[in-house]
């Protein structure tokens, strides 16, 4: 999709990091955003700066992981702009711990996240892209952890490699069916944004206090993440390699460091038929 000026963007997870910086890329060129988030205040304070800035954006209370929230949503943004052109399926959050130590509510708080709310922007949202016509894209942010297998975080892993797969057989499904929509997959390294305060957003449904055990693995893990996201590259290079990626209509947008040797590692492994060898990033 080469033009953006005046087309309607919808990016869940907008409030923030990537979300946010998505958002004021998007806006930089001229598209009407609409934010959907989960965080209340944040979502208030991404919207009026947006608009501070001269921006036409709106936000919307909701939560991916509930399908009826997502098609609400959706019927909001046609009632509102008639259209969606661009759908960037960004909301995610993370939890560490070993595979047998994750509760159940960490898989089902994470899975439903990362995974069941590309799953449920994509079933709100393509058949009315489909519908309408135009020119569109879908922009999926998974992570080389999509990629990549490392410990103690096997429940993340997990739902981003089930994005990546979504992802390419979202591809292949609407270069069949409906070509005038692209699709990219963004992988990126680690990123200055708040993922390692995901529990923030944590429904008490899916209470971290409740079942959760507060293992070494998990507290090792869940500082390491909160490390090196304050190391992290700035989000606005996410969001740039995402509008290049949306230009040039290119499907695999991966990291641009050390997490990239891990990734080819692991098909070697695969292709070679030998045993996952322990690498570690950077
Ligand atoms: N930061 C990194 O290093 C990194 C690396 C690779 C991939 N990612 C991915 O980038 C995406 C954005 O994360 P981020 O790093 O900007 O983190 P972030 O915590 O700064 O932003 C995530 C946003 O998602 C929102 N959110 C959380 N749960 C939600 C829900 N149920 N419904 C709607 N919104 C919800 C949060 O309120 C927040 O605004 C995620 O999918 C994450 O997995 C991040």
């Amino acid at each position: 999709m080469q033009d953006l000026a005046g087309k309607v963007a919808v990016i869940t997870g907008g409030a923030s990091g990537i979300g946010f910086a998505l958002a004021t890329a998007l806006s930089g060129e001229g598209m009407q955003v609409v934010l959907a988030d989960i965080e209340h205040a944040a979502l208030d304070a991404a919207v009026q700066g947006l608009q501070a800035g001269g921006a036409t954006v709106s936000g919307q209370i909701c939560d991916v992981s509930d399908a009826a929230s997502v098609e609400a949503l959706a019927e909001a943004v046609y009632a509102r702009h008639g259209a969606t052109h661009l759908l960037c399926n960004n909301a995610g959050v993370f939890t560490g711990g070993l595979c047998w130590e994750a509760s159940e509510a960490d898989y089902r708080w994470v899975l439903g996240v990362n995974l069941g709310g590309v799953v449920n922007g994509i079933r709100a949202f393509v058949p009315r892209m489909i519908a309408g016509g135009a020119q569109g894209h879908v922009l999926n942010v998974a992570s080389m952890a999509g990629l990549t297998a490392t410990p103690f975080a096997g429940v993340y892993h997990t739902s981003k490699h089930a994005v990546v797969g979504l992802s390419e057989c979202l591809f292949h499904d609407l270069s069949l069916q409906a070509p005038q929509i692209g699709v990219s997959l963004i992988c990126p390294e680690m990123i200055r944004t708040g993922i390692g305060h995901s529990d923030r957003n944590r429904p008490a449904s899916l209470s971290a206090t409740g079942d959760v055990p507060q293992t070494d693995a998990r507290h090792f893990v869940e500082e390491t993440i909160k490390q090196a996201a304050l190391a992290g590259l700035d989000p606005a290079v996410i969001a740039q390699r995402s509008v290049k990626a949306i230009r040039e209509n290119r499907f695999y947008v991966l990291a641009e460091d050390s997490w990239m040797d891990l990734a080819r590692g692991r098909m070697d492994d695969i292709l070679m038929g030998r045993n996952p060898v322990l690498r570690a990033p950077g």
